[in-house]
This record gives structure tokens, sequence and C-alpha cells, in this order.
């Protein structure tokens, strides 16, 4: 999937169209949006079944303030681009043009998070602070106070390249992740900390896991990329044993998103926001007692905290 992705990106099988997309490109990185728009409709007018050019041509276009000639862009990129590798739908949704999807298109986050995983940890944790396992972990502490810190059932969900079981070892017994990506999933099984792990989505993976099985379920920073979380609190509550702990991360969004009150949105940064009054009525409605639920940030983006909260319910 990511070696596909990447050729599409990096050709179109004609070098002349690829140097003025390359050149295009260096436009856009200058910050000249509007000439880069010039040239790629130039190259999708030579080469317009080139996924890659139709999708930098409505980046582009947006960015030097034509919102609609994007849509035009976005909507040709969707055509082109069934498996969704460029998570065409997203920029629609975001451009208004389209309803939200539910959830971030599979392939979307396969692609980007396979072309990903060999520099993740250095980019996400190096050059963007994140923090989010460590979070998690001391949340953790907190919540489980005097009942002891140690799991016997551990499951990672979108557990990346393990992470969060790094900053969790030796507290557990048993591990199992699961994430899309199977090049996270790699990065996943060197830590070999993970008895057991899935390339797959989450949902589907927590309805095949047995009732009451688990005594811990971990989300970091996974939920940006799911809007409706009723599913995956209705499965965590069947196979978490009374008693067990759901910990996450979720983004809250700023300004540039408006998230309803009881409600999760699609922000600009095609990540979806969820508020707290939602988390708070799936934990009643699914049968969660919410342990702690405060504002963190677990990482930064443009050089700002993204504003977000870390939660711990407790299976009643
Ligand atoms: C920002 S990374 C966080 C990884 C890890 N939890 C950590 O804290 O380092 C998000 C991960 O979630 C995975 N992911 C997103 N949506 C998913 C889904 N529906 N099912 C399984 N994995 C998913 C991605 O592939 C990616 O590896």
């Amino acid at each position: 999937m990511a070696a596909n992705l990447e050729a599409q990106i990096q050709s179109s099988g004609n070098i002349v169209l690829d140097r003025r997309y390359a050149w295009a490109k260096a436009e856009a990185e200058d910050g000249a949006h509007a000439a880069a728009a010039d040239i790629l409709d130039q190259i999708v007018a030579e080469a317009p079944r080139w996924a890659a050019a139709w999708f930098a041509l409505g980046v582009a276009r947006e960015k030097a303030g034509d919102k609609q000639g994007a849509a035009v862009a976005f909507q040709r990129l969707a055509e082109l681009d069934a498996e969704g590798l460029f998570g065409a739908l997203l920029h629609l949704a975001r451009l208004g043009v389209t309803a939200t999807p539910e959830r971030a298109p599979e392939s979307y986050v396969r692609g980007l998070f396979d072309q990903y995983a060999a520099r993740f940890e250095m980019h996400l944790v190096d050059e963007l602070g994140y923090c989010g396992p460590a979070l998690l972990r001391d949340a953790l502490r907190r919540a489980a106070g005097d009942g002891g810190f140690q799991f016997r059932n551990f499951i990672d969900l979108g557990c990346g390249t393990g992470l969060m079981a790094r900053a969790l070892s030796p507290h557990f017994d048993h591990a199992a992740g699961v994430d899309l990506a199977p090049l996270m999933i790699g990065k996943a099984r060197k830590t070999g900390l993970y008895a057991r792990l899935e390339t797959g989505d989450l949902a589907a993976f927590l309805r095949n896991e047995s009732t009451g099985s688990a005594d811990l379920v971990i989300a970091a920073d996974v939920f940006i990329y799911l809007g409706s979380l009723d599913e995956v609190f209705s499965e965590t509550a069947r196979v978490l044993g009374q008693g067990g702990l759901f910990a996450f991360s979720v983004q809250t969004g700023d300004d540039s998103v408006s998230v309803s009150e009881d409600g999760w949105a699609l922000g600009k940064d095609l990540r979806y926001a969820h508020s707290e009054n939602y988390l708070r009525r799936l934990a009643a409605q699914t049968g969660f007692d919410i342990v702690l639920l405060e504002a963190a940030s677990v990482r930064r983006d443009a050089g700002r905290d993204v504003p977000g909260l870390v939660c711990v319910l407790l299976k009643a």
C-alpha cells in the first residue's frame, strides 16, 4: 500500500511532468500557492489521471484562497483514488462539500502510517513533543491508587510502534495490540512486549475479543482518526471485566473546528475532535464511571500545544 502511494506520488510516468511537479511543490513550500496551482493546472491537463497532482492542486488552490477550485480538484481525486489513499473524502468534508464521515477511511490511515512508520518516533516524539503514553501511564497510576498498578490483560488499540507498551512495562502480564498499519505493527513486534499483535481495525478486533477478558484497554492518540466512538465504548465495556480500566486521549479542537456541545467534528488538520460532554454521555450509557477526565495536550502542532483530554474510565 505504502509503496503504491509512494509510486503515485513520485511519478506520473513522464519525466518532464515529474520535473514540473517538483517545481510546483517547491513553489508551494515557498508559500507561492497561486503559482504552484498554475503549474499543477497545466500538469493535470496533460496527466489527467495522476492522483498525486490532483491532490497537490487541491491543496494549492485552497491555500491560494480558491475553495471552490480546491473542491473540484478533491472531487476529481476522489474519483481517481477509489481506495481513498489521499483522503479526498476528508478534504471534501472539511470544505463542507460532503457530509463528515464517521471515521477516517482505513486505506488513508494505513497509507499515512505505513509511510510514517520509519520516522514516526523521531518525528512525533522528538519534534512534536508527543507524550501521550507518559500522560496515560501517569493518569492510570493515579486512577489505580491503592488498588495497585499491575494489569493482567492489556489491550492497546492503535498500538502504533508500541510506545504505550514500553511506557507501561513491566506493569502488565500480557499485552495485545492492534493497528491498521502493517509497518507500525512490524515496529511494535520488535519491542518484544506484545504477546499478540493483529493488523486491522480496532473495532473489528474488539468484536472478536471474549467478554470480560481484559482489565485494561488503552487508546493513545488514536481517536483522532475516529469520529463516532459509540461502538468502541460499547465493545470496550463488554471486553473489560468489572473493575477494568479504559484509558485514552482525545483532541478537543481549537477555534478552527466547531465541535457541538455533545458530539465530535473533523478539524482542519483532518483529525477528529471530541467534546467532553460526548465522552461523559457515552461513559454513562455504556456503564463506565469516570475516574479521571482532565485537560491535557499530548502533542504540539505548528509550535502550539494541541488542546485535548486524558480520560480514565472504570467498568462499574
Ligand atoms: C498517532 S498514532 C499513535 C500510536 C500509539 N498509540 C502511540 O501512542 O504511539 C495513531 C495510530 O492509530 C492507528 N489507527 C488509527 N485508526 C485506527 C483504527 N481504526 N484501527 C486500528 N488502528 C488505527 C494508526 O495506524 C496509528 O498507528
